[in-house]
């Protein structure tokens, strides 16, 4: 099947501008995701053969396989049930933020089909916290699904940094009863001052409020406090690295992913004069490494989630290698085609 993306399928979506053809795969997937028979055909097609090897378990969730959808691709959640039928083991929707916001300027994804990277500054182009929820309270809910949903979040851009945990505190009550696990995403390049939430007081406040809101929230409801995650960008110094898992051990958070696009540029993208994250081959590497040092400093307490130019099973199991236990991908789909996570997921249960 990768052979049929990458000598069809490819070649005329990669004749799109990147924005174009991600739109049309959103729509094609959208179709398969509400077409319940077709869906459970790929479905049946696309599960590994013993489904008990390569099921894991992370922060009290079930996950069939290891290879998730990473946050970005369906920001709205229009899709998600499609990626289920390709084999994928949980899926990540958003960034959601709380005010619905048309993102940044177009054209902000760029394909470089020569270093397997892309370049975006889509700047969280979604519908909103109320209209996603909306969408996804017409499908089953947690507990009732096959894989896990993951919702990444963030700060909407007419938030300031003062008004950010207020902004993050409507989101997550907003979105709460539709997660199986919650991302605090505090790392994409493209909202002015979002990283800043990645210093040490700023993030204590913010994922203090939103650890408190999930007790209450359990408390009143009788419901387990959801797992949530921070997910952290590839740039950070080791000092900022330290203190962030400082924090995350203290408030005994369900885990972290890492790593989202980079700012970096290195090499071929030093001559490259567009603003936003490198994702990809380019940061392959580097997530690896940031993955391998949390391993390390946590003594492997802190489920990681690593992500970050995962295009083989090879570049997924280096990955676990330096301590994730779930993987995800994004870019690399992009290049080798929808079937990579089974391919991925099979690989890595053998
Ligand atoms: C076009 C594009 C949009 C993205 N949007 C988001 C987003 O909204 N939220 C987020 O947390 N990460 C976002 N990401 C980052 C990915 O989830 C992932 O962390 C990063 O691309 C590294 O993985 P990859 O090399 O497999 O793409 C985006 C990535 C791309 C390429």
């Amino acid at each position: 099947m990768s052979a049929v993306y990458k000598s069809l399928v490819k070649p005329l979506l990669f004749r799109l501008e990147p924005e174009r053809a991600h739109e049309l795969a959103i729509d094609g997937l959208a179709i398969l995701a509400r077409t319940p028979g077709l869906c459970s055909w790929m479905r049946a097609w696309n599960q590994l053969p013993d489904s008990s090897s390569s099921a894991v378990e992370a922060f009290g969730l079930s996950f069939p396989n290891r290879v998730g959808l990473a946050a970005g691709f369906d920001k709205n959640a229009v899709c998600w049930p499609a990626f289920e039928a390709l084999g994928f083991g949980h899926v990540e929707i958003g960034t959601v933020t709380a005010k619905p916001q048309p993102g940044n300027l177009k054209p902000r994804m760029f394909r470089f089909p020569e270093q397997d990277a892309l370049l975006n500054r889509m700047g969280f182009n979604n519908e909103g916290a109320d209209a996603v929820a909306e969408r996804l309270s017409e499908l089953p809910g947690p507990g009732q699904r096959r894989i896990p949903l993951g919702i990444n979040i963030g700060k909407s851009k007419v938030a300031t940094l003062d008004e950010a945990v207020a902004d993050y505190r409507h989101s997550f009550l907003t979105l709460a009863d539709h997660a199986d696990y919650l991302v605090v995403n505090v790392s994409s390049p493209n909202t002015p001052d979002l990283r800043k939430l990645q210093e040490e007081s700023r993030l204590l406040d913010l994922l203090g409020e939103l650890r408190r809101l999930n007790q209450e929230r359990a408390n009143q409801t009788d419901k387990y406090p959801i797992p949530i995650l921070l997910k952290i960008a590839p740039d950070l110094t080791e000092p900022q690295l330290d203190a962030i898992l400082g924090i995350l051990i203290d408030l005994d958070l369900a885990g972290i992913i890492a790593t989202n696009t980079t700012m970096a540029r290195e090499g071929f993208f030093a001559s490259i004069n567009e603003a936003g994250g490198v994702s990809g081959k380019p940061v392959e590497t580097m997530s690896t490494e940031i993955i391998a040092r949390i391993h390390d400093r946590t003594g492997g307490r802190l489920p990681i989630i690593g992500v970050g130019g995962i295009s083989s099973p090879d570049t997924a199991k280096r990955k676990i290698d330096a301590g994730a236990t779930l993987v995800q991908i994004y870019t690399g789909m992009v290049y080798e085609g929808p079937f990579l996570a089974k391919r991925i997921a099979r690989a890595l249960a053998e």
